[in-house]
């Protein structure tokens, strides 16, 4: 049997994840569900990349242990991917025993052949993408990936030899000019980073201790990428006994990661196999992001889309489809409630639902439910019964490029075709005079014909609607399986219908967009279940400070939905800027001059760019926050207690 191999990247566990997060995941599930149509034998894995500062930093400011921390993020994780009906055959822990032993060994292998030594690290580091820099590669002194700040790192450690690998990569992408897609990916890779010569890699740290150990010199852990990348292997079994499909998967078929990691996997990725001497993935694909108001969705800028709140108003089917259809995979996309709602009423509603509900309604109605034999055809039906026959090589043709959009418009292309076919045949007319009975029922065959074909070859991206859509058009999985989506007329033609509910409801797009608003600013503000339990004690208690103060000026903040920025009197004798997200609900002229209460020993934080603070409270209850208001008679700069 052929085998198909394609993973996602493993995912931090630091934060819960977004719409982003889920994009990548929903794309490689449509990916190894159309493989697996096809015949293939598929490995599908995802998993989470559990190590790090990061984490060993998440993890204090909660107050538990990185472990404890990780293993709820990661239940989390798991039971968003169940919800999306994401089908992956296996998921990796980077903390899972068998993977920790295994990188132990690869680690201990490169350094006794000399592939990796020790020295003194001096340079940069990304905390948040856990990514070394040399001062060259900085940008305005920043981290050239995410454009935060950068700290200062000396320290003893090991090196992979990254450098001897330069020339075997640059052959590597000349001798497969596909090894990485899309295009302009490998140009930035050969630009920026193989020309101006590679520098060896740090692949060990001292000052913390959440990764794994080397266990030839205690006190160093592993790189967080040396341990992430080697996922892909050992979680088929390379180097461990937990698993024995490594011959039989690895090469790789395909690893899907964001462009921003694209580097790790096609320049320090491939250098790593060629050190082991294994062979090399058969492609990386760099996909875009999903942006937010023209920024990169980030827990951390405050602008992410939640996935779940989107399935639970919508249906799994409808965000998985709107995510692959409105965004070509390979470029960045901007995300907007309106394109989703648009979206699913234009396509799912109107083309596809209207489809299957008119025509499962009209063999219900002219005869009752079951087609008649006698059936005849005209030179009007041609167009389509072609256009619906060589569909799936069309299709075929764009799914092996990863164009899950251009893949979806030939389909809906003879979606559309088919309800403008409706109109031409106009069915109730026919239905009018006894003599055109055989022509309508060819008409209403053909209807369903295209809607088996359409439905089976949408399986992929909207699974559970088109084994709704088969039980109403009474098809079969043998009558939907790969083989018979390239011919015409394998329905019988005497099926029956049996009609069911409407697979996607039209949405009223005004009333659902402020309702939608609310629901996803409630969630926004909302504790973590977690933390909302637990009692704290008394000191931890009195440790926040909270500050009676008076608002001096309020202004909205340019280009910002959501955030009013406050000059405060707080008593310290100049004033202090506080921004909060509550531009929604006041005006902010209607706030100057009242008495507010702020919590004032926040660490500063910077968002659109202004620096904030402190937090202005506020109270919530369905989504609508409330500013906390005091009566002028409580001095100024007194303290809660
Ligand atoms: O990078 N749009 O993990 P991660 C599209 N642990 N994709 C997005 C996105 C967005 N707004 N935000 C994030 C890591 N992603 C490493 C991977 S693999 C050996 C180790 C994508 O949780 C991002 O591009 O930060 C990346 O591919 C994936 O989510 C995981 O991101
Ligand atoms: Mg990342």
């Amino acid at each position: 049997m052929k085998k198909y191999y394609i993973t996602t990247p493993i995912y931090y566990p630091s934060d819960k994840l977004h719409i982003g997060h889920t994009y990548c995941t929903v794309a490689t599930d449509a990916m190894a569900r159309y493989k697996r149509m096809q015949g293939y034998d598929v490995m599908f894995l995802t998993g989470t990349d559990e190590h790090g500062q990061k984490i060993e930093q998440k993890a204090k400011e909660a107050g538990v242990t990185p472990q404890q921390f990780v293993d709820r993020v990661v239940a989390g994780i798991k039971e968003l991917w169940k919800l999306m009906n994401i089908s992956n055959d296996r998921f990796i822990r980077t903390t899972d025993d068998y993977h920790v032993s295994a990188i132990q060994k690869i680690f201990k292998q490169l350094y006794e052949q000399g592939d990796i030594y020790k020295s003194v690290y001096k340079g940069k580091y990304c905390t948040p993408c856990e990514s070394f820099w040399t001062e060259t590669q900085l940008v305005d002194g920043k981290c050239p990936d995410c454009g935060r700040e950068v700290q200062d790192a000396e320290e003893e450690a090991y090196f992979f030899r990254l450098s001897k690998y330069a020339d075997q990569i640059l052959k590597l992408y000349e001798d497969q000019p596909d090894f990485l897609e899309p295009a302009s990916r490998m140009n930035e890779m050969i630009n920026n980073f193989l020309k101006p010569g590679l520098e060896d890699l740090c692949v060990s740290r001292t000052s913390f201790s959440w990764g794994i150990p080397v266990d030839f010199d205690p006190g160093h852990v592993v790189y967080v990428w040396v341990d992430a990348l080697s996922n892909y292997i050992t979680a088929l079994g390379y180097q461990n006994d937990r698993y024995h499909d490594y011959e039989k998967y690895w090469p790789a078929d395909v690893h899907f990661v964001g462009k921003e990691i694209t580097r790790f996997h096609s320049i320090i990725w491939p250098a790593m196999l060629m050190a082991l001497h294994l062979p090399l993935p058969k492609k990386v694909f760099g996909h875009g992001w999903l942006l937010l108001e023209g920024g990169k969705m980030s827990k951390s800028k405050g602008n992410v889309v939640d996935p779940v709140i989107l399935a639970d108003r919508y249906g799994v089917d409808a965000l998985r489809y709107f995510l692959l259809r409105e965004f070509p995979f390979g470029s960045d996309g901007t995300f907007s409630n309106e394109a989703l709602i648009s979206r699913i009423n234009s396509d799912l509603a109107n083309d596809l639902g209207n489809l299957l509900s008119r025509t499962v309604a009209m063999v219900e109605k002219y005869f009752d439910g079951t087609l008649p034999a006698q059936q005849t055809s005209a030179p009007l039906d041609d167009t389509l019964i072609s256009m619906a026959a060589s569909l799936r090589d069309r299709y075929e043709a764009q799914m092996e490029k990863f164009a899950f959009q251009n893949a979806l418009i030939e389909v809906f292309t003879v979606i559309s075709r088919a309800n403008k076919y409706i109109d031409e045949t106009t069915p109730w007319i026919l239905a009018k005079s006894e003599a055109d009975r055989p022509r309508l029922a060819c008409v209403l065959y053909n209807l369903l014909e295209v809607l088996r074909i359409s439905t089976g070859l949408l399986l992929p991206f909207i699974p559970v609607s088109c084994e709704k859509a088969w039980a109403q058009i009474g098809a079969t999985s043998e009558q939907t399986a790969w083989d018979t989506l390239a011919t015409f007329g394998v329905l019988p033609r005497t099926v029956s219908v049996t009609k069911g509910n409407t697979l996607f409801p039209r949405i009223d797009m005004q009333a659902e967009l402020k309702a939608l608003e609310t629901a996803q600013a409630a969630s926004q503000t909302a504790e973590p279940e977690s933390q909302k339990a637990e009692p704290i004690a008394i000191d931890d208690f009195a440790k926040v400070e909270m500050t009676v103060c008076k608002v001096l000026a309020c202004e909205a903040v340019p280009k910002s939905k959501k955030l009013l920025k406050f000059q405060l009197d707080c008593g310290e004798g100049v004033p202090r800027q506080i921004l909060s997200g509550i531009a929604q609900y006041y005006k902010p002229e209607d706030l100057i001059g009242k008495t507010l209460v702020a919590c004032t020993n926040l660490p500063p934080r910077k968002m659109m760019g202004l620096e904030s603070n402190g937090m202005i409270l506020s109270a919530e209850k369905d989504g609508k926050l409330n500013v906390l208001m005091l009566d002028d008679t409580i001095p100024v700069g007194s303290k809660l207690c």
